[in-house]
Parts: C-alpha cells; structure tokens; sequence
C-alpha cells in the first residue's frame, strides 16, 4: 500500500535522523551541519558517514549509500519500505493508516506464528514420552533441564511426518511449511519434515520471535548440523544464536563463540553473554549487530588451526567497529563446552580475565610466522609488526606493544619505533592524498556507487545533478524550469527530476522521505548524495542553474541527440526532395 504523504512528512518530523541514527552509529565528529560517523553499512576506520539534520539525510562519502530516516532504517534493519514506516511509527508512538491489508506482511506474521508453533512441538517432544533420545544425549553433553527450558531446546522426532501433520492439524498450509523450510516437498510430491532425529536448537531474534531452527544430530554422524535456509522472516548472515539472551547480560562484553553447543554450555555455567553465528563464518551484519550491544568482544573459538584462523577473521571484521576486542586461547581443550565442562567456572572467567587484547594475539601470531633466530626473519617481523602497532590510535599504546615487539626481535625500541613512526607517515600521507582527490572531484565522484545506475555522458550529469541539486534546494526558485525528463542522458537523474519537479511545480517541499517510497534505494542513496552538495547559494543559484542547462544542451548537441536531430533533418530533404 502507498502512504499519503501527509503521514510521511509527520512521521519524518517525529523521527529525527539524528535521533534515529545515534542509537545505531556514535556520531563523534561534526563539521557544519555534518554528523560524521563509522559508516555502519561498509567497514571503515575514519568516519565517512554523514547524518545531516537540517536536510535530514544521511550520506557516505565512502560506499554511496544514502537516504532518509526511513532508508536508513530499511538499510540497517533489512525492512522494506512500508514495513520500515510501521517500524518508525511504532518507535514514534504513531497510528499507521491501514486502508488495505498487506499481504507480505501477512505472511510474514503466518511464519512467525508457525515458527512458534513449531518450537512448542518440538520442545514438548523433547519433555514428553517420546524424548528419550533426545533426553539421553542431553544428558550425555551435560546439558541441565533449566537450560533446556532456557533456551527452548526440542527434539525433531525421528520420523517423516510428525512435524508436518502437527502443523497441518493446526491450520498451517503446505506452501506455508515449505517456505518457513521446515518441510520439503518428495518425489511423489507429498512432504517430509526437514529436521528429523535430532536436537532442535530455536534460533530466536532479539524481539524474541523465533525465525529459525539448528538442529544438531543426536551423536556422530554427516551433517551434524542442519540449519533452516533463509526465508521471509530469516537471514542466517544477520542473526546471531542466542542474542535474545546476551543482549541482557549485564557482563560488559559480548562472548562470541563457535558452536551452538559452545553457547549453551556456556550460558549453563552463568556466561550469558554467549552467542554464535548460525553455520557462516562472522558476517559484517553479525558483526555491526553485535556492536549495537557491546562495546567489547571476547572471542572464544574452537582451539583447532581453523578455529584460530576464523578468530583472525573475525578480528578483521569487528575491528573496523571500534570494539575492543579480546581472544581467549583455551589451553588442554578443543572448545569451549568441553573446557567449562572440565574445569568449571571459574577456570574459564580466569581465561577470560588473562585473555589478551587482540593486538597482543596478532602480534603473537605474526611472530608466529618467522623465524625470529635468523635475521631477515626478525627484519620482516618487525615490518609486520611496525604496520600492526602503527594502526594503534593511542601514543602510549604504540609505546607499550613497541616495547614489547622489540624485545621478541631483540632490536633497540627506539629502533622499533622510528619504524613505526615511518609506518604512521605512510598511512597518513595515503589518507591524506585521497581526501584531496575527493575533495577535488567535481560535483562528485563522477559515478554513481551503484553500477547499474552508471552515467554514459558524465559531463551531461555532473551538469544534471546540479539541476536536481538546485531545484530540491531552492523549489520555489525554480518551480518552471524548461527541462524534461528527456533532456537527462542518465535515466536515474532524469526520472528524479521528473518526481522532483512535478512536486515543485506543485509548490511542494521535496522529501526524501517520499521519494523513498518511490525509487529504489539505489536511486535515492544517489540522490542523497547529491543533497549533500551546498556549495552554491541562493544568490548564485540562478546563475550556476543557468549554466548547468547550457552544459546538458551544449552536450546533447555534441553527441547522439544533436546527430539524430541532424540526420532527421538530412533524411527529411532528401526524401521530400528539397534539395540544396
Ligand atoms: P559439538 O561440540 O561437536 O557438539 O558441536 P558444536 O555445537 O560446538 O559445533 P561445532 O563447533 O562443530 O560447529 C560450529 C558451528 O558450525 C555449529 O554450531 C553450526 O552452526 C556450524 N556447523 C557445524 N557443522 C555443520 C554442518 O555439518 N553443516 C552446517 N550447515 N553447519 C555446521
Ligand atoms: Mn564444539
């Protein structure tokens, strides 16, 4: 259904941008009416993500996404439009206008509820008669029936159907139980349960409903795990196992680990702050999820080479989150459950408590991999670990893990740092440059982010973003501009213009807001971008107007357009005989 835009305008002025933004990104910086922030839609280290007030966009200079509140909200919470307004209107205490039912919506609530109803029978077949195997092999991993009950742990009955005619029986259609993915459809076209004999593991979101299932097998065997595919209400790379639980801890961190089986245990022994990606390595998504919750992640992976290798991973992607991150390295164990389960407690908080900051675990393992005995493998370790420490914002922190660098390669510190110091240069000599070269550009980086929206004449749109820029900024100035949607050699801009402009003529403030209801994020993150710009002001504007339309004719008679006029031209005297 379409919103009116009378209840968008309202829900955008009852919805800041700022307001909005902070409780997702931390705007550290501002210039002019510029919030900067880490961009939470790309990995960064320097702030590129812009949130501006007076306009109410937001804009990155660095992955050229860029919308309203409400793009930013389907961006960040993966809604689409309409379900992004409801999300919005529910945080501003509004009443959303529903004249038609929606249908998606619908099904997205017909999934939930059978998700739910799916939980409840499978953990009610774990309580009950039939839970014997299921009981057993709880029992056998030390899992107690408090957190059986915590975590609303099942058992998939080892049968066909069982699943499937529960749900039938409650009303659930058979599209409806082959789109949540718990069932799958035969050869003889009849269905089958999905999950069967094994331990069902509800993946549940941090509103606490449940979107999925991980269901291990009960003891050896291929797979061990099964997971539900993605659906309508589940995205594996965006969820994280047990967050419902960890995002009330009161720990200080969160405890990232490896397996289902890890968390649960985990949270048996009174660490609540457990979690684990559901069958993907750690994800960008996961990872800015997570920092939505915590300021600080203890990594607790599995002992084996993989297992350190995906923490290195891991490190990589929550690092440009500004997290502190720690690594805890599980001495005589291959995971975590089995080390609570040996030692208890305490001797896993004691882990915790020596656990090393990641830079002291990446410097460990870079040394790791020379031969500090010989000298060139001491000269390249120190360059190795010189780029790492010069990463370190703090002048003391360089100081410490110099100091320690240095000892390990036996060379002078001040040696060491001087090192460093050249690094720190290097780096801020690249930043610098590419400042400069954005700064430079034009009207902007002269394409879009956006492949699919790339410009074939870029001097025609530089010239049209600037149209578009000026007629947004200053409607009433130019509500009758001589441009149509054709004069645009960039359908994007053309078809921007032409919403645009239809409302100016109308005498109507342009939001983005509205426009989002419109065009593709695409084509709005492009138009934000264009917002960004105001350099050009309402003095000048008539002028630079002007000039930008001069531009976009001056191109068009240069290139296809003026050909064709020619050639038309041509053909019409050679056919009707005038001849010169
Ligand atoms: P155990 O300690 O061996 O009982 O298992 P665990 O729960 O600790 O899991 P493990 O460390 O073996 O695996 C980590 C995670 O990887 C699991 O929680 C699953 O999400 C995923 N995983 C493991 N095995 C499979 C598999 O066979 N298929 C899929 N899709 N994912 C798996
Ligand atoms: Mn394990």
């Amino acid at each position: 259904m379409a919103f009116s835009e009378e209840f968008i305008e309202e829900l955008r002025q009852r919805c800041d941008i700022v307001d909005v933004v902070s409780s997702y990104v931390a705007l550290t910086k501002r210039s002019g009416a510029n919030l900067f922030g880490l961009c939470p839609f790309h990995g960064e280290k320097t702030p590129s993500f812009a949130v501006n007030g007076e306009k109410q966009i937001y804009h990155c200079f660095g992955c050229g996404k860029g919308g309203s509140v409400i793009g930013f909200i389907m961006e960040i919470e993966n809604l689409d439009y309409p379900d992004a307004v409801r999300f919005l209107a529910r945080r501003a205490g509004m009443e959303v206008p529903e004249d038609a039912p929606d249908p998606r919506r619908n099904r997205r609530e017909r999934m939930l509820a059978l998700n739910r109803e799916a939980a409840r029978y499978f953990h009610a077949q774990l309580m009950g008669p039939a839970g014997g195997p299921g009981q057993a092999y709880v029992q056998k991993r030390g899992i107690s029936k408090k957190t059986v009950i915590r975590f609303g742990l099942g058992l998939a009955p080892d049968s066909w159907q069982n699943l499937t005619d529960a749900m039938t029986a409650k009303g659930f259609t058979r599209q409806e139980l082959v789109d949540a993915g718990l069932c799958r459809v035969g050869k003889s076209g009849g269905l089958y349960d999905y999950f069967r004999n094994r331990l069902m593991f509800p993946v549940i979101d941090v509103r606490g409903s449940v979107i999925g299932f991980s269901g291990r097998i009960l003891g050896d065997g291929e797979p061990k795990y099964l997971n539900s595919p993605d659906t309508l209400v589940y995205s594996k790379s965006r969820s994280l196992f047990a967050l419902n639980l960890a995002k009330k801890s009161k720990s200080g961190y969160i405890l990232l680990a490896e397996g289902n089986i890890d968390v649960v245990s985990l949270h048996q022994a009174g660490f609540d702050s457990a979690v684990a990606s559901l069958g993907t390595s750690l994800t960008a998504d996961q990872a800015r999820l997570i920092s939505n919750y915590t300021q600080k992640v203890v990594i607790a992976y599995d002992a084996d080479a993989a297992g350190q290798k995906a923490a290195q991973r891991a490190i990589g992607i929550l690092q440009p989150l500004d997290l502190k991150i720690h690594v805890v390295k599980i001495p005589g164990a291959k995971d975590p459950d089995e080390f609570v389960q040996a030692n208890g407690p305490d001797k896993f908080r004691q882990l915790i408590e020596r656990s090393g900051n990641q830079m002291e675990y990446r410097l460990e393992e870079t040394a790791a991999q020379f031969d500090l005995t010989a000298d060139d493998g001491r000269l390249n370790y120190l360059r190795a670990a010189a780029r790492l420490i010069a990463s370190l914002p703090g002048s003391v922190e360089r100081e410490i893990y110099g100091m320690r660098a240095a000892e390990k390669a036996n060379v002078s510190k001040d040696a060491f740092l001087l090192e460093v110091e050249k690094v720190r240069r290097q780096n801020a000599a690249a930043a610098r440059k590419k400042r400069e070269r954005e700064a430079a550009a034009p009207l902007r980086a002269a394409q879009p982010a956006e492949r699919s929206l790339r410009y074939t004449d870029v001097p025609s749109a530089v010239a049209e973003e600037g149209v578009l820029n000026l007629l947004c900024r200053f409607p009433e100035q130019f509500r009758d501009l001589p441009l149509t949607k054709e004069d645009f050699t960039s359908p994007a801009l053309g078809g921007l213009y032409e919403a645009v402009a239809a409302r100016a003529r109308q005498g109507e403030h342009v939001t983005m807001a509205s426009l989002e209801q419109q065009f593709s994020p695409e084509e709005t993150a492009l138009l934000a971008g264009i917002l960004q710009r105001d350099e050009i002001t309402a003095a000048a504007a008539d002028k630079a107007m002007a000039d930008y339309i001069n531009k976009i004719r001056a191109q068009r008679d240069k290139t296809t357009a003026g050909d064709d006029l020619r050639g038309y031209a041509e053909k019409l005297k050679q056919t009707k005989g005038y001849g010169s």
